[in-house]
């Protein structure tokens, strides 16, 4: 952080509370307009659509976790048989509306993905019988469904990366939120994980728990790095206090924590990891600076299949219905698009500074050779950044922009509040109604 920029902060804090959401609504659409997404026909995939990601959602838990604002449902036999058979036709529709089968990569995603091992592994088959992926596949691992077997079974599928949610080394504080595993099978669970060979193993944390303390999160820290995984993602954990999530999933019980508490769990994390020899990847992420990164939500272009499933092709974003059976009932005849909303050039260019600024660092030949030469990051966004890095957040290097540690905890606020806004309003009535005919972001 520049000298000085620590007494900019209060100044900073205010404006970054009254003026973010204009800020950013105006750097997404290049004017302050309302962003809606709608009911509409399934869009079609641009010819010219690069090696996008895959994302499997697969939508069962055995015991749903109380403060989890993703869409699942409790695993039962009948409707993972509905579910599987229908993403196995969606995979073949999708398939074959495509340009080119070639695929940039494969994240697995949840629920919990592992809950019907043999399920999994045949939507895994027939993703890779239509598909040609050229980079990495990543799944996400809960503790309590991935036995040795499982993990042999998942390198023999040629998974290269796996998350694990440990979320706590803590027992009290795994209970408090209603988690179902204790704090020595997340522990166990990321030991074996790490000696299974995978190119990269993750462990997802969540802090500023109920009552949780430093000195308990600073433990939880310690547990995790001490059991030589790879990476670790550390979350503080987001609520829906007044929210139509909140009120639908009891998720009002988590009280939301103060953001000094927040920021100072950050901070341990960033200590603790660098400890260990861990870089900052990403806002909450640390990595081995020889390991893969993990990452769930970078991937620029990327089609999703499975309830609730979002896909960005550039020219649109859109979701699935998050219902299963609806999800079941619209296919083999329709792509089972729930909502739409049409992406201009300028909101796919903020998209991608978004997520670049998310992984710590934006960089002006990238961003020229994914819009075309002629394409400038800071012609596009060096006046809108600009008050970033006079308040210390951004440095800007070589045409490149890099997040410092302060800002690191900016985007961090921006995004959780991007979240709760965003997550609440399109999950929670895409979670009411099972084709909205539109959501206002
Ligand atoms: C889809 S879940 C993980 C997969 C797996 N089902 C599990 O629970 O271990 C992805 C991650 O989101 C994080 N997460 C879920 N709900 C959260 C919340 N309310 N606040 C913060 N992080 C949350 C957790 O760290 C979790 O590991
Ligand atoms: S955190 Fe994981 S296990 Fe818990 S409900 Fe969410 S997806 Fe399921």
């Amino acid at each position: 952080m520049p000298a000085g920029s620590g007494d900019r902060i209060p100044y900073a804090a205010v404006m970054f509370t009254y003026l973010w959401k204009p800020l950013l609504r105006r750097a997404v659409v290049g004017r302050s307009a309302t962003v809606r997404m709608r009911r509409g026909a399934s869009p079609p995939f641009p010819q010219d659509m690069h090696r996008p990601g895959l994302y499997l959602h697969i939508p069962f838990c055995r015991r749903p976790c109380p403060f989890c604002p993703y869409n699942r449902t409790v695993y039962d036999r009948d409707s993972y048989s509905l579910y599987e058979r229908a993403v196995h036709e969606e995979i073949d529709l999708v398939a074959s509306q495509l340009a080119s089968r070639e695929a940039g990569s494969l994240y697995i995603g949840g629920g919990t993905p592992t809950v019907q091992m043999d399920g999994l592994l045949r939507l895994m088959d027939h993703i890779r019988r239509n598909f040609t992926l050229t980079g990495d596949t990543c799944i996400e691992l809960h503790p309590s469904h991935m036995d040795d077997r499982c993990l042999q079974s998942l390198r023999e599928a040629n998974v290269t990366q796996v998350s694990i949610g440990v979320q706590s080394a803590t027992d009290h504080l795994l209970e408090r939120i209603g988690r179902a595993h204790s704090a020595a099978t997340g522990l166990d669970a990321a030991k074996r994980a790490a000696q299974f060979g995978f190119d990269s193993v993750n462990t997802d944390l969540m802090f500023a728990l109920p009552s949780q303390t430093i000195d308990e999160w600073d433990a939880d820290l310690r547990q995790v790095l001490d059991r030589d995984v790879d990476q670790i993602s550390a979350y503080p954990i987001f609520s829906f206090p007044y929210t139509v999530l909140g009120r639908s999933k009891g998720l009002s019980r988590v009280p939301p924590a103060p953001g000094r508490k927040v920021r100072e769990m950050l901070d341990r994390a960033d200590l603790r990891a660098g400890e260990y020899g861990l870089k900052r990847c990403a806002v909450w992420s640390w990595a081995r600076p020889d390991a893969k990164r993990f990452s769930s939500v970078t991937r620029h272009h990327y089609i999703g299949f499975g309830p609730s499933a979002g896909s960005m092709t550039g020219r649109h974003f859109y979701v699935n219905t998050f219902d299963v059976q609806e999800y079941a009932a619209s296919l083999p005849k329709r792509r089972p698009v729930a909502l739409v909303m049409p992406v201009d050039r300028r909101m796919e260019m903020a998209y991608w500074l978004y997520w670049r600024l998310y992984e710590l660092r934006a960089k002006g030949g990238d961003f020229a050779a994914t819009f075309g030469p002629e394409a400038s990051l800071e012609a596009t966004f060096g006046t809108l950044l600009r008050p970033f890095q006079w308040l210390g957040w951004l440095n800007r290097i070589n045409g490149d922009y890099r997040v410092t540690n302060s800002g690191a905890y900016w985007i961090h606020r921006l995004q959780n509040d991007f979240s709760l806004g965003y997550i609440n309003r399109l999950w929670g009535k895409c979670r009411e109604e099972a084709w909205p005919d539109e959501v206002i972001l």
